[in-house]
């Protein structure tokens, strides 16, 4: 079932089966990063100016970051000719079906920039057992695997962003496919023009958003099955990426710096807050929560 307003929906998260929360990570190196074309506003003037060797200590550091937390990162070598290969949230979908099944749901990318992506991460998950949903099955319908669907942490729900990336048609497919509903939420500004720009979930009781980006049925579908909602402000949300941020375990949460007045709302409800700077990968659109994948 898809959910898109406030009256459709007829369960509570507690009437949800639990899911084990995603524990693993995959990150691609940055080794090809680069600027070359615009498919966002935020990459607007910034084409050619990635300054290699700080986007490496950048992306060094997040690691660090994620591995501080406890959580085990496999690498994927990122490829040359794809310089938006290191924001490995957007090639596919992992999940993990009722029955243990581990499999990926590969992305339909909207800019054909980003279409060969797609196969070296197919390859990979079928190179170590996982199933690959047949790609035929979105036909032409773009999807942008966990750049747009986030699934709610320990309950069999998933959250589907779409307007600008992904087709909202896709998630009836993806809500048979995966067995769980998907709560669809409709973006409206083209700087938050995926849904882990606006809404990261930070555990299975707390959100950090930004509203501006979402339209009111969307907020209230947010607030009705997220017992604490923080909000950040427009300038930490469209200038520093805070929304873009990721808990890897529902305590801590790794950010973009400078996110002052977020920070302290995350503290003010007992997060541990760590810091990063990926301003080299801001220039490109993405941070924190786009550079990593989350799997079982
Ligand atoms: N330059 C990339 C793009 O526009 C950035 C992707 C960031 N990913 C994300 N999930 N927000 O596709």
């Amino acid at each position: 079932m898809v959910v898109y307003q406030l009256a459709d929906l007829d369960f509570a998260l507690s009437d949800l089966p639990t899911m084990p929360v995603a524990d693993r990570m995959v990150m691609t190196s940055p080794d090809h990063f680069s600027i070359q074309y615009v498919i966002n506003p935020h990459m607007a003037g910034n084409v050619g100016t990635v300054d290699t060797a700080r986007a490496r200590a950048e992306w060094d550091a997040l690691k660090a970051a994620f591995e501080s937390c406890g959580t085990a990162v496999e690498v994927v070598e990122g490829m040359p000719g794809q310089p938006d290969m290191v924001f490995c949230a957007n090639q596919t979908l992992p999940y993990l079906l009722p029955d243990g099944t581990r499999g990926v749901v590969p992305s339909k990318m909207f800019a054909p920039q980003r279409a060969g992506e797609v196969q070296y991460f197919r390859d990979w998950f079928a190179s170590r057992g996982w199933s690959v949903v047949d790609g035929i099955a979105l036909g032409d319908i773009e999807f942008e695997g966990m750049g747009d669907a986030l699934w709610h942490p320990g309950r069999r729900l998933l959250w589907g962003g779409h307007g600008f990336r992904t087709d909202s048609a896709v998630y009836h497919w993806i809500s048979t496919w995966l067995q769980a509903p998907v709560i669809a939420l409709e973006l409206n500004d083209p700087d938050f023009y995926h849904l882990d720009t606006c809404l990261c979930v930070l555990n299975e009781e707390t959100a950090l958003i930004y509203p501006g980006a979402f339209e009111p049925e969307g907020l209230a579908l947010i607030h009705r099955m997220f017992a604490r909602v923080i909000e950040a402000p427009e300038d930490e949300a469209r200038g520093l990426f805070a929304c873009n941020a990721h808990s890897p375990d529902g305590r801590h949460v790794v950010i973009q710096r400078g996110c002052a007045a977020t920070n302290a709302a995350l503290r003010e409800a007992g997060f541990t807050v760590i810091e990063v700077e990926t301003d080299e990968y801001l220039k490109s659109g993405g941070s924190v929560f786009c550079m990593k994948l989350m799997t079982w």
